[in-house]
């Protein structure tokens, strides 16, 4: 009986441990699923970080490409220079009669110096001014007397907004521009546009030209540092030296 006793005690003790050692194992089973989750989670968030990193060096590129197209476009919008200049040929004072004036003469040292930077536009008047010298003068005099505007060619083809910068030329007539000049000052919009001044003279030099131009407009920075060289010098070769030099003091 004792003996029986023994024997059932024995078999609940073992049947006790054994219960508490499956208890344990489910419990270090359970501790390795957490463990493993996390490892599977840490896995998911190393991916998302390398996708992440992955796609924010696509949007760095993206930036980078996007900066790189503005600074293209904005290349491509900075505005050009624009020469507009009238300039008669024909029979003049002290040079005789020529093929090309000598304000174009300017307009064209002028313009191999800036080269790509610059357009140029001559100012030619629909209707043709007399050849003959002194002819020339009295039909400016009427002009003059009559505050006249005349039209010149392809005045409309012009678009200003191109330009932020205007290098304006013409000879001196009658102690002032010629009113062709008031045409084309009177056409476009120059607002916030800089004009620099040039004019070719026989002794007037710029006859105060560079100062009511600026009174007149307002709307826009013109520089009273203009250039004004005699006709009949304004042909030499050696005032191109002069144009680059004028060109070079103003920065462009
Ligand atoms: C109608 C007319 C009026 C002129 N009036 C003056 C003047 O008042 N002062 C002056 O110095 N030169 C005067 N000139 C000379 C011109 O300014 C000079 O010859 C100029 O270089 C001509 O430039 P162009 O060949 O580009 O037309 C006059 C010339 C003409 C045709």
């Amino acid at each position: 009986m004792n003996k029986k006793l023994i024997f059932g005690l024995i078999l609940c003790i073992l049947t006790i441990g054994l219960v508490a050692c499956t208890e344990q194992n489910e419990v270090i089973d359970n501790q390795d699923n957490p463990v493993e989750e996390q490892v599977q989670e840490n896995v998911e968030v190393v991916d998302n970080g390398e996708e992440q990193a992955v796609e924010n060096n696509e949007n760095e590129a993206e930036v980078v490409e996007k900066n790189n197209n503005e600074e293209i476009n904005v290349e491509n919008s900075e505005k050009k220079i624009l020469i507009a200049f009238f300039s008669r040929a024909d029979e003049n004072y002290s040079v005789g009669t020529v093929d090309v004036g000598n304000t174009e003469i300017m307009a064209g040292f002028i313009k191999d110096y800036l080269g790509d930077k610059a357009d140029t536009f001559k100012i030619d008047p629909v209707v043709a001014y007399p050849k003959d010298y002194k002819e020339c003068t009295e039909y400016a005099t009427k002009e003059l007397n009559e505050n006249a505007r005349p039209e010149y060619k392809n005045a409309d083809s012009l678009d200003m907004s191109k330009y932020d910068t205007v290098i304006l030329g013409y000879p001196i007539w009658w102690g002032d521009v010629p009113m062709i000049i008031n045409t084309f000052l009177e056409k476009y919009d120059f607002s916030g546009k800089t004009i620099y001044l040039f004019n070719t003279h026989e002794g007037s030099g710029n006859s105060g030209t560079y100062t009511s131009i600026k009174n007149k407009m307002t709307s826009a920075n013109v520089d009273t540092n203009g250039l004004a060289i005699r006709g009949a010098e304004a042909r030499k070769e050696s005032s191109r030296n002069t144009v680059e030099n004028w060109l070079k003091g103003l920065g462009l």
